[in-house]
């Protein structure tokens, strides 16, 4: 009798889950709730209206193979410079988390995330993209770009499924893009720099030396990765969520044929994935901006509800004042993963990097993070200045943060409760999630996928 029970239970509880509007609505719900938060900091953190700068699509883009997920045309954000920025570039990649499944693609290609059909028709530039030098002192003249984010990973596959008409095609969009833009006056660039945040800025990492070789070598080129330091770590139940999650956007999208040959001749593909085994290789000047206690990395990676099914982590996830001193210090072998998995990348004396003790992630976009009055700051020097003194060698910037919690100038993410419980879902919604949350396995990918959704709201602005 017990089985049947359990029977029964496992289908109402697939008859629950595979009405997937429910997620999607959840999903939606989310959405709003987080762009408010986004639109609040972008509100708070400048004090004028930033500029808005309307998506262009690359046209014959598809000649190339280089589409979206839904095979729609990629597109980016540019502004053009002027005046002594005439001929310099900032390409800014853009994230937002990775699909790992066909089922958690199928869904990105509804979103924004997977089909130029969904993205917003402008975006506003802020921080490292504004146009105003009291908001963007080095980079505010310069001809700023935004490419939008639409294969699910990082910018880096070249295949695709037949049975789910998925395309894969991140690698040639990424080049689609660069020959588009080049044609357009980049290929007379003396200066250039490629950025990106979080997914966005491990395609940093993965494209810089490519990056580097369109131009000549009389052009200065950089490359500046933003909370792209994802790494291969331990989560809070011992296991390896975000292992399995790339293991995953590596198996489906084939990334094998395009990681890096230097990492892939030595290591198995998954690992290739992993900025951990990549950076000490680039040969282009590279810097790396990252909070210690990266709130990504926290939320989705570390304490993911799959690795804390009784939420024991959910008060210190939600807010780092909340946790214990078992779960700081847990925190501070995560800090000493990151700084001994840039030991090697720092000794270089062309690199760079700022990473500070914070609950923070992707700090170069948003205007309070990058330049503002209380901006987060090590040893008195903010993340602008300490960008521009790297890229323009002004001085050497090796800034790395003491423990937490020395630093009072962090603008840490704080998850609210009374925030999330605004949002409208349904009870019964919410039983899927629980239930979702408890489920480990095929499942899992598709929580980790919806909280990798969640982040790019906070953070992308
Ligand atoms: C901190 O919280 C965790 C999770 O609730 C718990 O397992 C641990 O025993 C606590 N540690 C201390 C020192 O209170």
């Amino acid at each position: 009798m017990k089985w049947m029970l359990h029977l029964c239970f496992f289908l109402c509880f697939v008859a629950v889950f595979s009405r997937s509007e429910d997620v999607l609505v959840a999903m939606k719900a989310r959405e709003r709730v987080l762009s408010f938060l986004e639109n609040d900091a972008v509100v708070s953190g400048s004090p004028s209206k930033p500029l808005m700068v309307p998506l262009t699509l690359i046209q014959g883009a598809d000649s190339k193979g280089a589409v979206c997920l839904d095979g729609t045309l990629p597109g980016y954000h540019v502004h053009h410079g002027s005046g002594s920025g005439a001929n310099s570039w900032v390409i800014q990649l853009e994230g937002g988390g990775w699909c790992n499944t066909i089922r958690s693609c199928v869904y990105r290609k509804t979103t924004r995330r997977g089909s130029s059909k969904f993205m917003e028709k402008q975006l506003p530039f802020t921080g490292i993209l504004s146009n105003k030098p009291e908001e963007n002192p080095d980079f505010f003249s310069w001809n700023r770009v935004k490419l939008r984010y639409c294969d699910g990973a990082s910018f880096s596959g070249d295949s695709q499924n037949e049975d789910a008409k998925l395309y894969f095609r991140g690698q040639r969009i990424w080049l689609a893009a660069m020959q588009d833009l080049m044609a357009k006056g980049m290929q007379n660039a003396d200066q250039a720099l490629l950025s990106g945040c979080s997914a966005g800025g491990l395609a940093s990492i993965l494209h810089c030396d490519e990056f580097q070789d369109l131009f000549p070598a009389t052009t200065k080129v950089k490359c500046l990765s933003d909370a792209g330091m994802f790494l291969d770590a331990a989560d809070v139940s011992g296991g390896h969520t975000l292992r399995s999650m790339f293991a995953g956007v590596v198996s489906l999208q084939e990334l094998q044929k395009t990681l890096p040959n230097t990492c892939t001749s030595q290591l198995d593909p998954t690992s290739c994935f992993f900025p951990q085994n990549l950076v000490a290789n680039i040969k282009t000047p590279m810097f790396l901006l990252n909070a210690a206690y990266d709130a990504w990395q926290v939320q989705a990676s570390l304490a993911p509800p799959s690795a804390d099914p009784h939420g024991y982590w959910n008060d210190c996830k939600s807010d780092h004042a909340h946790c214990n001193a078992s779960q700081i210090q847990f925190f501070q072998d995560f800090r000493n993963q990151m700084l001994s998995a840039v030991k090697g990348f720092s000794m270089s004396n062309k690199n760079g990097l700022f990473i500070n003790s914070c609950f923070a992630h992707c700090q170069s976009e948003r205007q309070d993070t990058w330049f503002a009055d209380d901006s987060p700051s090590i040893g008195n020097q903010g993340i602008a200045k300490s960008v521009g003194d790297w890229y323009f060698d002004r001085v050497a910037v090796k800034a790395i943060d003491c423990p937490y919690p020395c630093d009072s100038t962090c603008h840490n993410l704080v998850f609210k409760d009374e925030v999330v419980s605004t949002i409208t879902i349904s009870q019964s919604t919410r039983l899927t999630f629980t239930l979702l949350n408890l489920l480990s396995a095929s499942l899992m990918s598709l929580t980790l996928s919806n909280a990798l959704w969640d982040f790019n709201y906070v953070s992308d602005t």
